[in-house]
């Protein structure tokens, strides 16, 4: 079957079979391979994309379902050679280690400020909730979404905070919310 779609503003077609997931079209056909898949039980969440703007797990999408639709990758965050707030929030804050989980950690995060561009740590943890960092302990991932939110409200005054991550939340520890979160 044949399927199109937006992908990072661009009109794509390709020949697929109808049974692909979008996660495997993002990465296997279109060499967009920023978009990581991490488990074949959908709870990682390292393949999250934005489908028409809502964080989705790309692994629980047909290929075939997004056609019509717009899809956001993490390639997509770049704009015009300038870092979006949220990359350059994981970079000041030190929120990736092996940078397996960022992706799928930074589209969420983008839609996070999109829809609040004031949320609580409470907010961004329920936020991610529905994602596994097996490096970070979290704190620094919430303390990087804290900082690009800052930033684009132009209320970020110093260098990034730097208390200490353990007297948040011990390193290895999922984060504080256990649903879902957006990331479904
Ligand atoms: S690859 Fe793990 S949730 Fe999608
Ligand atoms: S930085 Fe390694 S899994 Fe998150």
């Amino acid at each position: 079957m044949q399927v199109t779609m937006t992908v990072n503003g661009e009109e794509v077609t390709r020949e697929i079979e109808g049974r692909l997931l979008l996660v495997h079209f993002l990465r296997d056909h279109l060499q967009l391979t920023g978009t990581h898949w991490g488990c074949d039980t959908s709870n990682c969440g390292t393949c999250v994309v934005r489908l028409d703007g809502e964080p989705v797990k790309s692994c629980t999408v047909l290929a075939a379902m997004a056609g019509g639709h717009e899809v956001r990758t993490v390639e997509g965050l770049e704009q015009n050679g300038e870092l979006d707030p949220v990359q350059r929030g994981f970079i000041e804050c030190h929120g990736l280690q092996c940078g397996f989980c960022t992706p799928g950690m930074m589209m969420t995060a983008r839609a996070l400020l999109d829809s609040d561009p004031d949320p609580s740590d409470e907010e961004i943890r329920e936020a991610i909730s529905g994602q596994i960092c097996r490096c970070t302990g979290y704190a620094t991932i919430v303390r990087s979404i804290r900082w690009a939110a800052a930033e684009e409200a132009g209320t970020r005054t110093t260098a990034p905070d730097t208390e200490a991550p353990a007297a948040e939340q011990p390193a290895g520890e999922e984060p504080v919310a256990t649903t879902t979160g957006s990331a479904s």
